[in-house]
């Protein structure tokens, strides 16, 4: 039987060994819906990205059981995305040459990739920017072409870590509803959001996972009800979206 959306059990983590061990994950437990949007909330170092490194096969498990739609993690599998606080852009390829990258991974037909290149870029804002090189883009646009890439390959299941960590807060906003309508537009798509900044997790995210301090464990599982479509910058004048930022403080610290 396959079992859709994330499945997390029983699972541990450590680095190193002996006098040098680092434990960082302590008995996760988790069930995320296919089609949710989940936020991973918590302090630096108590695991996040370990977390997501072990969803995505990066990081090998050691013990306890994972699962995406019914299959172990695995590095390169093709329904997984993943992007990181700063782009991994290829230097020497365009904007539209870096989306194309991965798409050409898995659509042969160029006349195909050109149009959804064309679509992702409009949908991003950079349709002027096609053939522009990552170093003549800002480090806002450059986000925008990894989620671009990140979205290109309508993977079911999107891990993005700390994707807009290193942007100010201006451009923060514009990216993260640019991240909801690319998501909405993407039905049936899971997002684990790995973050710290709370009020994001809170904007974004159908769910917020606390995670203790390390070894890192889920200390909360909030459900964020509201309404979509959503849009951060009015959220940030709503009273409930104050009352979660605040609920949410209060778990973090205890
Ligand atoms: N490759 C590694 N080798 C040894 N220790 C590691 C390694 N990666 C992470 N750790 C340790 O595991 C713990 C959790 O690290 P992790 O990167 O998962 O935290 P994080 O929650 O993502 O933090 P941040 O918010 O700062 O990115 C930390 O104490 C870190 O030092
Ligand atoms: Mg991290």
């Amino acid at each position: 039987m396959t079992t859709a959306g994330i499945r997390v059990a029983s699972l541990n983590h450590s680095y190193g060994s002996d006098a040098h061990k680092v434990h960082a994950l302590s008995d996760i437990d988790l069930a995320i819906d296919q089609g949710q949007f989940v936020a991973l909330l918590g302090s630096s170092g108590c695991g996040k990205t370990t977390l997501l490194d072990i969803l995505s096969g990066l990081t090998p498990m050691q013990n306890g059981q994972v699962t995406l739609a019914g299959s172990h993690p695995e590095a390169g599998r093709q329904d997984v995305a993943r992007m990181f606080s700063r782009d991994a852009l290829l230097p020497w390829r365009s904007a539209a040459g870096n989306i194309d990258f991965a798409l050409a991974t898995r659509e042969p037909d160029p006349d195909i990739r050109r149009a959804r290149i064309d679509e992702l870029l409009v949908s991003v804002g950079l349709e002027q920017f096609r053939d522009a090189y990552p170093s003549q883009l800002s480090q806002g646009m450059r986000q925008r072409v990894a989620l671009a890439r990140t979205f290109s390959l309508r993977s079911p299941f999107v891990l993005l870590d700390e994707p807009f960590g290193a942007l100010d807060a201006l451009t923060k906003i514009t990216l993260q509803n640019l991240l909801i309508e690319l998501w909405s537009g993407a039905s049936g798509t899971t997002v684990v959001l790995v973050t710290h900044d709370i009020g994001e997790a809170v904007a974004l995210a159908d769910r917020v996972i606390v995670m203790s301090a390390r070894p890192g464990r889920i200390a909360a599982d909030i459900t964020v009800g509201l309404e979509r479509p959503r849009d951060v910058r009015q959220l940030q004048e709503s009273r409930d979206y104050h009352e979660l930022v605040s609920q949410l403080w209060h778990e973090l610290d205890s």
